[in-house]
């Protein structure tokens, strides 16, 4: 050994011997003292008092029957108290005298030994059972180091989930990125399928991937082009095929990292029916997962109860008819369809609203608006872009009224006929830019804002819609009928004008509907 080495000696067992016979006291100190540091106590109190100061016993040698408080009374108060509670009790007692055992190993004791003490059986009981506390030490040990590492790792399992909604989060942005109608969809059928898996008794763990699922159940549509994904109005047969890629478009994207997932379920199925009739496979009952039949519902009642710019909200009891009535016809799981008719009793799925925060989304949403908005072969924003702002709560101040001025033409169908459907759109073109400078120049000389009069084009004709005063819109109407007029007897075609008056507040979608009926 090494001069500078200092030996460590190892920690002797401490020994605690409490008896009122001061020649038991020494005889067991005497037997015991040479492997182990013994301390002796003459009564129960005297014990207690030494139990005050460290290092605490690892064994304590404990008479029954002593003055002051006895062996029993002793041992209870050991146990009760936290930093004595682990110090292991051995009774003494008197050979022959009635002793309750059964009470003594109740109040925690781990063995008794009868007086007259007999060295070598004292010897014996004090090691085995030190070995056993150390035994049970080392297990306590290894207890609490593997709690740790459980703690430890289920810390970084909760660390890895919360990375992973982050990721599902990312990908929700990515989406709203290209069409914030889809990322709220997503987020909503999220909401509603967890309340009706919820219902349904679906477990935390599902209730997690249903959830993540429903985020992404319609990331394919990244790969849509805007033609078919922003389209207003209804599909045609190529438009149909086209979307109807997006669950295998998702699936490949989410196929190799989660082969064997339910999410992979989620979007692959999500618009399968139970009746065969879905895409892309035809699945039918059984093969289609159970969380994916959630999501078919939900995904079908948010895209029918939400307003988009091409379509008015459905009010719930008539998509929930709808639903059913696919439900009886067998496309739909029954038990599914009735959570959600009893989750949305009282619970209105719209009151959840997409908050995206992307930086220049305002830019690039304006841009990609002025795109998607735009009339074909024209100048001229379509009426779809009118309703896209009052849905925003972009347009009109809720404190005032506003007018809508509509403009259609009748015999062009005669013009068609004689000039062809391109000169015709080319005359529809030319009254409109004419008629829309004399509504830039009323906006110029009123010293309108853009959004108090703006021009649309609408069908095969125009819409105008202003919240600028009374007088300006008559007079601004009276100009227009005189130009149109005379623009339209060149053509041999007849203008219809109308004007109307909408109360503040008045829906603007239910306003357009009384002009046009
Ligand atoms: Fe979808």
């Amino acid at each position: 050994m090494d001069n500078n080495e200092t030996a460590v000696s190892p920690r002797k067992d401490h020994i605690m011997i409490v008896d009122d016979d001061p020649i038991t006291r020494r005889l067991m100190a005497l037997h015991l003292s040479g492997p182990y540091e013994v301390a002796a106590a003459a009564s129960g109190f005297e014990a207690l008092e030494l139990l005050r100061d460290d290092p605490l016993p690892d064994i304590i040698l404990l008479d029954v029957i002593m003055p002051g408080i006895d062996g029993l009374e002793v041992c209870r108060r050991l146990r009760d108290n936290p930093r004595w509670a682990d110090i292991s009790v051995i009774f003494i007692t008197i050979l022959g005298d009635e002793f309750d055992e059964k009470k003594g190993l109740e109040l925690g004791a781990v063995d008794y030994i009868a007086k007259p003490i007999k060295r070598d059986l004292l010897c014996l009981r004090v090691k085995n059972h030190l070995r056993l506390k150390r035994l049970q030490n080392d297990l306590h040990s290894m207890v609490a180091r593997k709690s740790a590492e459980l703690t430890n790792s289920l810390r970084q399992i909760e660390h890895k989930n919360l990375e992973l909604n982050y990721l599902f989060e990312s990908m929700s942005k990515i989406q709203a990125s290209r069409d914030c109608y889809t990322a709220e969809h997503a987020m909503r059928v999220a909401v509603i399928s967890v309340h009706i898996g919820r219902r349904l008794g679906v477990s935390e763990q599902e209730l997690k991937i249903l959830e993540q699922g429903c985020y992404v159940h319609d990331i394919g549509k990244v790969a849509i082009p805007d033609d078919v994904l922003l389209k207003p109005g209804r599909f045609d047969k190529q438009d149909r095929q086209i979307m109807e890629y997006h669950p295998l478009i998702g699936g490949q994207i989410f196929s190799r990292h989660f082969a064997e997932s339910r999410m992979l379920n989620i979007i692959l199925q999500h618009h399968e029916r139970l009746d065969g009739s879905g895409y892309p496979h035809g699945l039918e009952e059984a093969a289609i997962d159970p969380l994916a039949r959630i999501v078919m519902v939900a995904d079908v009642y948010e895209a029918l109860i939400a307003r988009r710019p091409y379509k008015q909200p459905m009010k719930r009891d008539k998509a929930l008819t709808i639903i059913n009535n696919d439900a009886e016809r067998g496309m739909f799981d029954d038990s599914v369809v009735d959570c959600l008719i009893q989750e949305t009793v009282d619970w209105d799925p719209l009151t959840v609203i997409f908050d995206s925060s992307i930086p220049y989304q305002d830019v690039l949403e304006k841009f990609r608006q002025k795109t998607y908005f735009r009339e074909p072969l024209s100048e001229f924003f379509n009426y779809r872009y009118l309703i896209f702002l009052d849905d925003r709560r972009l347009l009109i101040p809720t404190d005032t009224h506003y007018h809508l001025i509509r403009l259609d033409f009748s015999g062009l169908k005669m013009v068609n006929q004689r000039l062809g459907y391109i000169k015709t759109d080319q005359i529809i073109d030319t009254i409109g830019i004419q008629t829309n400078m004399l509504v830039e120049t009323c906006r110029g000389q009123k010293k309108l804002g853009e959004s108090e009069l703006m021009f649309f084009r609408k069908g095969a004709g125009y819409l105008i819609y202003s919240h600028a005063a009374e007088n300006i819109l008559e007079s601004l109407m009276n100009d227009c009928r005189w130009l149109v007029e005379e623009l339209c007897e060149e053509y041999g075609i007849t203008p219809l004008m109308s004007l109307m008056k909408f109360d503040k507040g008045q829906d603007l979608a239910m306003a357009l509907e009384s002009l046009y009926n």
